[in-house]
């Protein structure tokens, strides 16, 4: 299972890691997202694991004036930093609750048109609990989007970081198995139907330096690997003008009819 760490809540990794993607990103993640959520004006929208807002602050463009975003995290400085935002982009429909997705049943009430979890569900504990909750609150007709790693994501820079090491790249970690192994059987066990999507997102570098602060942002960071980083970065643009990672993705739309 895994466990929290720095670099999965911490506000200032999670802002430098969505920098990266925004910046050395080839395609755009929200679009992806948004292109298979179907959101129109007037709904309302559960965020599971907003973080600073990535999706919950173009949701609330979508939905409109009429419409509600509620914006769930665990890790409140997260949450005050969204809603400073939401204050400052004039969109009082953004909400946000502090819960651990494991207690949502006891933090959330009511029923919702779409619940988005990006880069959120596999954080939890109890997997079971948690989409029973999920599939309570999505009304008749809604949908629930939930999407992160697929098993070989990231495999380039994980070759990298362990080829510094010389090691063979370990076996897919919880996260980057979650969404297959157990989001898929239990979205089929409890809802009508779904439909899995897959996608690439190749993230280029073209300097050591923008290369060493993805690393240094991402939860495969090794402090005691640092300086062997940086070296092995700056001999690899000595022979190449780009490293290129992929990210793979997989998103699972689940539908109540
Ligand atoms: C990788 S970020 C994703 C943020 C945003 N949804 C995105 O796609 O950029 C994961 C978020 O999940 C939150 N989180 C982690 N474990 C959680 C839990 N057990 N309950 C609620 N939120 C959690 C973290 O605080 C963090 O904001």
């Amino acid at each position: 299972m895994l466990e929290i760490g720095k670099f999965d809540s911490d506000t200032d990794a999670l802002k430098q890691r969505i920098n990266t993607h925004d910046k050395f990103g080839t395609y755009d993640l929200n679009e992806w997202i948004f292109n298979h959520m179907d959101v129109v004006q007037g709904q309302r929208v559960l965020d599971l694991g907003c973080g600073t807002g990535k999706q919950s602050l173009p949701l609330a463009k979508l939905v409109g004036e009429k419409g509600q975003i509620f914006s769930v995290d665990i890790w409140q400085k997260s949450l005050d930093e969204l809603q400073q935002t939401a204050i400052r982009l004039a969109l009082p429909q953004i909400q946000t609750t502090q819960s651990d997705l494991d207690e949502l049943d006891q933090n959330v009430k009511g029923e919702f048109d779409r619940i988005l979890s990006s880069y959120s569900i596999y954080y939890i504990k109890k997997p079971l609990h948690v989409f029973q909750a999920i599939h309570s609150l999505v009304r008749s007709g809604g949908l629930f989007f939930f999407c992160g790693p697929s098993r070989f994501n990231n495999l380039e820079i994980k070759q990298f970081h362990y080829g510094l090491r010389k090691e063979e790249v370990p076996p897919p970690n919880w996260s980057d198995t979650f969404i297959e192994d157990i989001g898929v059987p239990l979205t089929q066990s409890l809802f009508n139907s779904f439909e899995v999507f897959r996608f690439e997102n190749p993230l280029r570098f073209d300097s050591a330096d923008g290369l060493y602060k993805y690393w240094s942002s991402y939860n495969l960071y090794d402090e005691s690997l640092d300086e062997k980083f940086k070296q092995g970065a700056n001999a690899y643009f000595e022979n190449n003008s780009v490293f290129t990672t992929v990210k793979r993705v997989i998103g699972v739309k689940a539908m109540k009819s």
